[in-house]
């Protein structure tokens, strides 16, 4: 989604806006913009990549001083045009010399256009976004701070902002209310950004803006208060990584770099937290709930995209291992079907960003009546991470891929954990955990083993990437990984592809198999493997081409298939993590022998902020 840089300090502002923007791209934008403040505003604004701004500026010249704002938009209201990308300005006649960037919806932008025009406003853009940047001026009255409290009284919607003013040369307004936003404290200086990736490089101190919140930056002090203009004082934090954890170093794609990165984000994942001998799983950001959760009436996990099929898997775990009656749905469904939620309900919102606006929502409205709401999320800090009453984090480090690898494993590593706390609570022995455990500790050898086949996928995806119609089959846990395979093949390399359970394929989906057709099974040794044996021929006599993943060992395989990709024997319980990162693999190389562009797919954003 959008992108937010904003600089206020004594250095130039226009290089750290610029690295600010780069290190945002991953999050999916399709023009960008720049302003800066030094006694005149220059603003400069273009559609495509950073660089073609970049390349702008530098043709342009000037843009010098030590404070400004700069921005990637994705879309939402208005086409992608230079005329629609931020900043955008307040009324060009009877303004203030105003510049604003926006990420987020106003959702009531309609009724506030009609009032400004009537007032005799201009507008040139068709953003939600330019009518805020009006509605600031028109309410200016030598206050920036005032004005930007004001005109978000009037709003609906989400936003985070940053604005500034050429009456004000030395103020910097930002604020926030559904969208992610932070502070960077430096020394002498402030770094706002939409995530903390853009500021690390400068300091590692930081607030996170609340909702209703606004903040007033100069140089040297800040003051930050709500919209009602009650001052607040906002607790100042570490930021958890550094710079290293979101460089490419020698991978060309940060999805390659976080696939491989897998073994060692599980083993993060699990530290501290497993005791086999024992039999016994420690998860102190929970404990205080445990209770809670052994006597829970029903679980309820939301998520959306990658994170919805680790839910998924949540469900089959929470079911098979804990016996706690357990639904999934889509966080965006989940909240507008007026669900029911009864006592004993807990509401789990699986998220890698901890922004996700519809999985947000979802678990608001499930607080809201009565749900105890945990969250299992990777960015240490997020919205949902402070929504939820507790969680437990995933450890997985920084995920720039816009396709989401090691967060799915992470989600998957810490329900199995969060299933096992439970079932030890209701049904389990300690043996059994112990030994599902122990097959826990060995998970992230079995996918550096995986890894090891790397070569072999490619060759196999070299033979398939011209075929634009593609299924992905599964039964039971593996059901989620054909889900999960289908969405990354088509989310990075644009192949059509379906993910189903394998028995469904016979209602309807197995007309389309034609000569050549590329099938891919979920075939690992399990309670279901005959009966998706039985699949993998119905497929073939229609003339499909099947590429399994099988359990290593399982050489009669081979009979049924074209390819295969062997992984490691594991407990059926465990096996999405082993069993998904071929897929991951496979839809890797094919997006990259189709000459994609994997870390920034079209049309995606890495975190959706807009519901
Ligand atoms: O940050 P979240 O985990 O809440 O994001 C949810 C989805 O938007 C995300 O998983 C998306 O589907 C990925 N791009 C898929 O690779």
């Amino acid at each position: 989604m959008c992108g937010i840089v904003a600089y206020i300090g004594r250095r130039e502002a226009k290089p750290i806006l610029l690295e600010g923007l780069k290190r945002l791209e991953y999050r999916g934008y399709d023009s960008a913009g720049l302003a800066v403040l030094n006694g005149k505003l220059e603003v400069a604004r273009a559609v495509g990549r950073v660089r073609v701004l970049e390349e702008l500026l530098a043709h342009e010249g000037g843009f010098d001083g030590s404070m400004g704002i700069a921005h990637t938009r994705w879309a939402t209201h208005g086409e992608v045009s230079e005329r629609n990308a931020h900043p955008h300005r307040d009324d060009a006649k009877h303004g203030h010399g105003i510049a604003l960037i926006h990420n987020g919806i106003i959702e009531n932008y309609n009724v506030l256009r009609r009032y400004l025009l009537e007032k005799g406003h201009v507008f040139t853009s068709d953003t939600d976004t330019e009518v805020l940047a009006h509605l600031i001026g028109e309410l200016y009255r030598g206050n920036l701070e005032r004005a930007v409290q004001a005109a978000l009284r009037e709003v609906t919607g989400a936003y985070a902002i940053a604005v500034m003013c050429e009456e004000e040369p030395d103020v910097l307004v930002v604020a926030r209310k559904g969208s992610p936003l932070m502070v960077g404290v430096g020394n002498g200086e402030y770094i706002v950004a939409s995530d903390s990736s853009a500021i690390v490089a400068h300091t590692t101190q930081a607030f996170t803006l609340e909702d209703y919140t606004v903040a007033r930056l100069t140089r040297d002090s800040f003051r930050t208060a709500t919209i009602d203009n009650v001052e607040l004082t906002p607790e100042i934090r570490e930021l958890e990584f550094d710079l290293g954890q979101i460089e490419l170093g020698n991978y060309p794609h940060y999805m390659l770099k976080e696939i491989y990165e897998q073994p060692e984000a599980l083993r993060r994942s699990m530290q501290g937290r497993v005791d086999p001998r024992a039999g016994q799983v420690v998860l102190g950001g929970i404990a205080q709930f445990a209770r809670d959760l052994a006597r829970a009436r029903r679980v309820c996990f939301v998520g959306q995209g990658t994170a919805l099929h680790a839910a998924m898997v949540a469900e089959y775990l929470f079911e098979d291992l804990a016996r706690v009656s357990t639904e999934v749905d889509f966080a965006s469904e989940f909240r507008y079907r007026n669900p029911i939620v009864e006592d004993g309900t807990v509401i789990i919102a699986i998220s890698q960003s901890g922004e996700t606006a519809d999985t947000l929502a979802a678990l608001q409205e499930a607080k809201q009546r009565g749900a105890l709401a945990l969250g299992l999320v990777n960015v240490v800090g997020s919205t949902i991470s402070r929504e939820t009453d507790a969680g437990v984090y995933l450890r997985v480090g920084p995920e720039i891929g816009v396709a989401s690898t090691k967060a799915f494993l992470g989600q998957v590593m810490v329900s199995t954990l969060l299933a096992l706390y439970v079932g030890r609570r209701r049904i389990l022995s300690a043996e059994r955990v112990g030994d599902l455990l122990q097959g826990l500790q060995r998970i992230p050898d079995c996918v550096e083993q995986v890894l090891e086949n790397s070569d072999h996928i490619k060759d196999a995806a070299s033979r398939y990437i011209d075929r634009e119609n593609w299924l992905f089959l599964g039964r039971g846990y593996n059901y989620p990984v054909a889900l999960e395979g289908a969405l990354k093949l088509k989310e990075i390399s644009y192949i059509h592809a379906e993910g189903m359970p394998a028995a469904e394929m016979k209602h309807g989906p197995i007309a389309l198999i034609d000569n050549g057709m590329p099938v891919v099974f979920v075939a690992t040794r399990n309670s279901q493997y005959e009966k998706v044996l039985s699949n993998i021929e119905e497929v073939r006599s229609r003339g499909g081409h099947i590429i399994a993943v099988a359990t290593e060992g399982d050489d009669d395989i081979r009979r049924h298939c074209e390819e295969v990709f062997f992984v490691p024997d594991v407990p059926e319980p465990l096996q999405p993590m082993v069993t998904v990162v071929p897929l991951q693999l496979l839809a890797y190389h094919a997006a990259v022998m189709r000459g994609k562009d994997v870390d920034k797919p079209r049309n995606l954003a890495k975190s959706v902020t807009v519901e």
